[in-house]
């Protein structure tokens, strides 16, 4: 078990990696995708010094947009983008075939509006992330507010496993989110495609139709990558 202070710096080095990465799609005019959380803040922190060597950025999150403007990094709206050169953001985990669950910070609707967007998708992970099968952490589920309780029974039923609300919690685009738990997901693509059609879902955080082109992944050795199977 790697400590908290050994588990940022993977982060701080995995994104810097993805830093490297990106700068071959820089250049006048060029759009980048920015993701949501920890590993994604160091990106950020890490891209803003580049700043003068792209347009703008498209945020996945107001958090994200919010570190992006005090780094005076300029944020266009997705529906002002030409085109999105490459979306960078991190995952809660990743399976060997690069399908992922994201929305440990709640943010997986957009996140997947931009990753769908962009014409290259990096995910950017520590160690810890990495799982045989995807499940353990929980499936975050966006949820219209009035529908929370009628999908948490529906799910439940459905899937089995516990089915908790996200005490508190309201996405940016004012919703709901409920945590899918105690699960196995064998076939993703099923999975993910199957939970969208709960009437009152808005997005679900497994993403496995729409796989990174890329996943970094940092370790106590240096980062290692890995190019998901084309599906
Ligand atoms: C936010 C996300 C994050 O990318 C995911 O939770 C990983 O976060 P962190 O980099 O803090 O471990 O999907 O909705």
């Amino acid at each position: 078990m790697i400590s908290r202070i050994d588990q940022d710096e993977l982060k701080r080095r995995v994104a810097l990696a993805a830093v490297d990465a990106v700068v071959p799609s820089l250049g006048t005019g060029a759009i980048i995708g920015v993701g949501t959380g920890s590993t994604t803040n160091h990106f950020i922190d890490a891209l803003a010094k580049l700043k003068d060597r792209f347009e703008a950025a498209v945020s996945s999150s107001m958090a994200s947009a919010e570190r992006l403007a005090a780094h005076g990094v300029r944020i266009i709206d997705l529906n002002d983008a030409e085109a999105i050169a490459v979306y960078v953001d991190g995952a809660d985990e990743v399976e060997p075939g690069g399908a992922l669950i994201k929305g440990g910070g709640g943010a997986h609707t957009r996140e997947k509006i931009v990753a769908a967007a962009a014409e290259r998708f990096i995910c950017i992970v520590d160690e810890s992330k990495e799982v045989d099968t995807l499940g353990a952490f929980g499936v975050p589920v966006e949820v219209v507010p009035m529908a929370r309780r009628s999908v948490a029974d529906q799910l439940a039923t459905a899937f089995g496993g516990k089915v908790r609300e996200r005490p508190g919690f309201v996405t940016d685009n004012g919703n709901a989110i409920l945590d899918m738990l105690g699960l196995a997901i064998t076939k993703p693509v099923v999975f993910e495609g199957v939970i969208n059609n709960f009437a009152g879902v808005v997005e679900n955080g497994i993403f496995a139709a729409n796989r990174p082109d890329l996943v970094l992944v940092g370790t106590p050795e240096g980062v290692r990558e890995f190019a998901p199977p084309l599906r």
